[in-house]
């Protein structure tokens, strides 16, 4: 079984990706993070962020683990892994390794922008996650401020807003939910509820697989 759970910024799906691995003993990919290292990457070695060539190169030499969370979920590196996204050859240079780990015997779970539309066409569940812009940028407050990161609410909106509006408006593989996807608007919802959701929008996928 694959689990494709696509969505903006802070809209809950990492978290829902997470519970649902955990759920279904599958294995979980955040594909978020494959573009923040690829950014970190590029700033680590002092080289132009704008450079595609570059990019591509430090994409492709991405392993799937040598990851530093703390590092790359920082503010900085959200904005910008969203610069190297809208780069066509890094997307390219990141299609193969994600294909290879949706392809997991027993399948796997794997969120970010693009899954159901490109890395994952034939998911046996899609899953688009949204939420109000307003309650994205609380919750990022909250998650920040529990990292002893500054976290001024505006200023988080405001990153929030930029990051959709270029993830959403590139050519390449913008953010948008696929057309058989179900949606999920967390705004209103607290985590329990919405995991309890995605449960059921999968269950139900399985039963119609
Ligand atoms: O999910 P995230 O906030 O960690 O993602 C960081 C940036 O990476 C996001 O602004 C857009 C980009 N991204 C993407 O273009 N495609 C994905 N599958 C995952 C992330």
């Amino acid at each position: 079984m694959i689990i494709a759970i696509d969505g903006p910024a802070a809209s809950g799906k990492g978290t829902i990706a997470r519970r649902l691995a955990a759920h279904y003993g599958l294995p979980h990919l955040d594909t978020g993070l494959l573009y923040r290292a690829t950014a970190a990457t590029l700033i680590a070695e002092g080289r132009d962020l704008y450079d595609e060539e570059s990019a591509v190169s430090a994409a492709r030499g991405l392993g799937l683990t040598d990851f530093n969370e703390t590092t790359l979920r920082s503010r900085q590196m959200a904005e910008a892994a969203s610069v190297v996204a809208a780069m066509p050859g890094v997307r390219a240079a990141l299609i193969e390794a994600q294909r290879a780990f949706a392809a997991r015997p027993g399948g796997a779970v794997l969120d970010g922008r693009d899954i159901g539309t490109v890395i994952c066409p034939n998911a046996t569940v899609k899953i688009f996650v949204t939420a109000s812009a307003a309650a994205r940028a609380q919750r990022r407050v909250v998650e920040l401020a529990n990292r002893s990161e500054k976290a001024d609410y505006n200023a988080i909106l405001a990153d929030i807003l930029r990051r959709d509006a270029r993830d959403s408006e590139r050519a390449a593989a913008p953010l948008r939910p696929a057309d058989d996807a179900v949606q999920v608007d967390t705004t209103h919802l607290g985590i329990e509820s919405a995991v309890a959701e995605a449960l059921r929008i999968v269950e139900a996928a399985r039963i119609r697989a």
